[in-house]
């Protein structure tokens, strides 16, 4: 869910909503805002559906001004995404309004109590228990931040917590747990997001607060205290992202727009990390004790991340010899895993805030092992609860399913495998060199994958929008390839796509394999990978005996696919770790493409959210 809070002399309405536009990626079921007026009167509205129809019906039937206020858009969790269910929640005689991201796991017992005291609720949410809770601890105060200290403490699960009373405006108290939070410092005027795109429009300045603490913004001033009341210190950031940068500009959508910042998304993310030729990463200066001691990676991501992860496994393995493994971070905490002090669990975030890979992070470091964070968003919490960071510079990426992101993490891991290869010894310095101008030739050649293909491939993804199955098939680096996508085609337009190792095929997945269905192939070079890309021929050869429609990606110049296949993507040469930076480029454009000719919002896709903060 994304959650925002202003107190200042501006109509907070206003913000709340910018605000809520920049994190409807977090959460579209339903949206709803609370503020106080100068009388100090407390009024909220919230409607199920997107943001849209809360702005309609604010229009239709405006609310007062006022200049504290909180917003919340939600993805459901307790209760189904209903007016009633919807944020912010009333308690204390509707003098008291509560947002709230996460699961507050001890609720029901936490009903009982209330219900046995006789309170009533609304709602079937968790959230609606926190406020009544909270009303009746103020009710007893009369003090916001000691009521919310008293809460925040009997609450058990992950949560962040907003509230605001009639009775106090120009206050709004946070609490936060295991979910993201952050503070944005105005003149005299302050802001509390779920993340910097919240409030970025308005200032830069930002703080992170840590884990169970309480914020208290005035419009004069912010206040962080722990669970217990004593202040603790906060650690100020600057917001490096450009405002412009999140918005959508003359693009249809995000997701066109980030396609086509991919190039950039891996031209950032490696400026300033190379010098004469050589990997030179400055956050990790420091760390090579670290990399030396290390024994096993094991790579923690969910969704594209774990694609991304993936693929990063062949160059760290190539690279420093290190075995690696990559998870599923939600497998990974629940099955005991062997790690120990010598292991390095990578994890792998856009939005650094996954609750899945968070617990995975947090479930490392009890163990001993040493975590390293691959993450596109600067103040996050999965970077915070690490030992190392490399961010990815991808910029602000708002539709849901991952594009730039994607390409951004793989070359993080490139540079770090990089990296770890030349501190522990085991990678030259010719052949770092030599991988220091491959990807630094990367962006050019997405660049002209998008310029020399896009219209093709939309023009017969728009052909196949009545297609009901694709299947993806690749090897090597090319198999998680495979995997993204077949699942951007889930994620955004709904079709039944699966992704297989190529060799796998005819140990099962060829039954399904009948006249007409499309499979995507990624074809290894034959230049840099001559043995694998014989042997992908032959299972095109193999699927169209059975009457497959074949749709090759595969290298400029490979001419020996084009006996078999119906369509072929070009992607340029690259060697064969780099392509699948490029393979993956057709695949982003073909489920947008798809989505697009189906008619589908492909930012906001049913039943997603950007950013998962529950387990
Ligand atoms: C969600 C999104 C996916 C994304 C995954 C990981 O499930 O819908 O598109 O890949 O989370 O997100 P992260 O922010 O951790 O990279």
């Amino acid at each position: 869910c994304g959650i925002v809070g202003y107190v200042g002399p501006r109509d907070s309405q206003a913000i709340l909503l910018s605000g809520l536009a920049r994190l409807e990626y977090r959460g579209y079921d339903s949206a709803g805002i609370a503020v106080i007026d100068g009388e100090g009167d407390l009024e909220m509205r919230k409607r199920a559906g997107k943001l849209q129809v809360l702005r309609d019906d604010l229009t239709a039937h405006p609310m007062v001004d006022g200049t504290t206020g909180i917003g919340h858009t939600r993805w459901a969790t307790h209760g189904g995404p209903t007016d009633a269910n919807a944020h912010p929640h009333l308690a204390d005689d509707d003098k008291l309004a509560v947002i709230h991201n996460g699961i507050i796991e001890n609720f029901a017992e936490l009903k009982d109590e209330l219900l046995a005291g006789g309170f009533t609720f609304r709602s079937e949410t968790d959230t609606e228990v926190a406020a009544v809770l909270l009303g009746r601890e103020y009710a007893a105060s009369g003090d916001l931040v000691a009521a919310f200290r008293h809460v925040a403490a009997r609450l058990e699960g992950a949560f962040t917590l907003l509230a605001m009373h009639q009775d106090q405006p120009g206050l709004v108290v946070g609490a936060r747990r295991n979910s993201p939070l952050v503070i944005g410092l105005g003149e005299g005027e302050n802001f509390l997001g779920s993340d910097v795109a919240a409030f970025v429009e308005h200032t830069r300045n930002a703080l992170a607060i840590g884990q169970d603490q309480i914020v208290a913004i005035t419009p004069q001033g912010v206040e962080v205290t722990d669970f217990d009341g004593n202040s603790v210190e906060v650690e100020p950031f600057e917001v490096v992202w450009d405002a412009s940068a999140a918005e959508k500009g003359g693009w249809s959508s995000f997701m066109a727009k980030e396609v086509s910042e991919e190039p950039e998304a891996v031209a950032n993310t490696i400026r300033g990390r190379f010098s004469d030729g050589a990997v030179t990463i400055p956050e990790l200066d420091g760390l090579d004790e670290l990399f030396l001691g290390i024994d096993r990676v094991i790579v923690v991501a969910c969704g594209t991340a774990a694609y991304a992860g993936m693929v990063g496994k062949y160059a760290l393995e190539q690279w420093t010899r290190v075995p690696v493994d990559v998870e599923l971070a939600h497998e990974f905490r629940y099955r005991d895993p062997v790690i120990g002090p010598n292991t390095l669990v990578v994890s792998i975030s856009q939005s650094g805030e996954t609750m899945d890979t968070l617990m995975a992070v947090k479930y490392a470091r009890e163990q001993g092992a040493k975590t390293l964070s691959i993450c596109n968003t600067q103040g996050a919490t999965i970077p915070r609860e690490s030992d190392a960071i490399v961010y990815t510079h991808a910029g602000p990426e708002v539709a849901v399913a991952s594009t730039k992101a994607f390409v951004a993490q793989i070359t993080a891991l490139y540079l770090l495998a990089l990296h770890v290869g030349r501190v522990r010894g085991v990678l030259s310095a010719e052949d770092s060199a030599e991988a220091v101008s491959e990807l630094e030739a990367i962006p050019a050649k997405i660049a002209r994958v998008i310029e020399t293909e896009q219209e093709h491939i939309e023009q017969f993804a728009g052909w196949m929008a009545d297609t009901a199955s694709v299947l993806f098939l690749g090897r090597h680096v090319g198999y998680p390839i495979a995997l993204e996508g077949a699942l951007k085609l889930k994620e955004i337009s709904y079709i039944h796509a699966e992704g297989f190792a190529a060799g796998e095929l005819k140990h099962g997945p060829i039954a399904l394999i009948e006249p007409g269905q499309a499979v995507f192939v990624i074809v290894p070079s034959p230049r840099g990978a001559a043995e694998l890309q014989k042997k992908v021929v032959s299972n095109i050869q193999e699927i169209r005996a059975r009457g497959a429609r074949v749709i090759a990606v595969a290298e400029e110049g490979d001419v020996s696919v084009l006996p078999f296949a119906d369509e072929v993507l070009r992607i340029p040469l690259a060697a064969p770790l780099f392509e699948p930076l490029l393979a993956v480029v057709p695949l982003h454009i073909f489920a947008m493409g798809l989505a697009t000719a189906k008619g589908l919002d492909v930012d906001q896709p049913r039943n997603l959210a950007k950013s998962v903060t529950v387990e």
